[in-house]
């Protein structure tokens, strides 16, 4: 008998969460995993917490429907604002073997191999910066190795990727803009976090401005290192997901249009399918 399919679901609003994706790949290339990609609603960042925890649950449903019991939310936004009440209000009503992992804790838990003095910038969406999930999770999780958390909300910089303009005079503007109020904002910051997935393609812009010797955490290696020693530690978990290094693309968008751009976030040409959501 041919064995079940049981894929690591990987939701994002759009595009972005390919970024995590790829490394996951990179790290565990014989799992099976399943992206599925909002991109007919997306952008997320700057929806209200009732909007996106209702679009994210309706995602995670759909990715445990087709065979997933692990569903990793590799949005911060939906991180930020959905996984929560998901894990606390909705998983009790699924099977008990169903999980549902975000991006933040990773990353928090990672803080002091960056940080030496305990300053910390986060970049993100507007909706991720107001949830004020990284200090509280700073605060919670990164062992009194933060002192203080500066955050700025970047608005501009997901449609300037989405857009592609990576490279234009426009995107070096806003960056040199926001990461400057950043700095303004606690100038011994010695490390900074790129809270969205978007940020790691702008890396070449970002480092332009960033004051030398500050540390860059980009999220995609943290988060599958740490996905990695979950599944070591959880082997009940690990043994639901199948093993065969299948990897199934679907987006809520005209799959022509996520197919031309999803190229530029995961550095390959792939086939996907349209799933329309409730
Ligand atoms: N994926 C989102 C995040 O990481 C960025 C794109 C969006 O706003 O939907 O916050």
């Amino acid at each position: 008998m041919a064995a079940k399919f049981q894929p690591i679901g990987v939701f994002d609003s759009g595009y972005g969460g390919l970024t995590i994706l790829k490394e996951f790949i990179q790290a565990m290339p014989n799992y099976d995993f399943i992206y599925l990609g909002d991109n007919a609603r997306a952008p997320y960042g700057s929806r209200s917490f009732e909007v996106v925890y209702e679009y994210t649950l309706q995602s995670v449903e759909k990715l445990f429907e087709m065979g997933c019991n692990l569903v990793i939310l590799a949005c911060n936004t939906a991180s930020a604002k959905a996984l929560r009440t998901i894990q606390q209000n909705d998983l009790p009503k699924f099977s008990q073997n169903k999980r549902v992992l975000g991006v933040i804790r990773p990353a928090v838990e990672s803080i002091g191999q960056f940080t030496r003095n305990g300053h910390v910038g986060i970049l993100g969406t507007v909706g991720t910066v107001l949830s004020n999930s990284y200090p509280i999770e700073l605060e919670k999780w990164a062992e009194g190795k933060v002192l203080k958390t500066t955050q700025e909300a970047c608005p501009i910089w997901v449609p300037l990727v989405e857009n592609n303009e990576i490279d234009s005079p426009g995107t070096d503007y806003f960056v040199e803009k926001n990461i400057r109020n950043l700095i303004a904002a606690d100038p011994e910051i010695d490390s900074i976090i790129l809270a969205c997935t978007h940020y790691p393609l702008l890396l070449p812009v970002i480092k332009k401005f960033v004051p030398e010797g500050v540390k860059i955490l980009e999220q995609g290696k943290v988060v599958s290192a740490s996905l990695v020693e979950y599944l070591k530690r959880h082997p009940e978990i690990d043994e639901k997901c199948s093993k065969s290094g299948i990897v199934k693309y679907y987006s809520t968008e005209s799959i022509d249009v996520f197919e031309k751009n999803a190229t530029t976030f995961i550095g390959k040409e792939l086939k996907g399918e349209k799933l329309t959501l409730k």
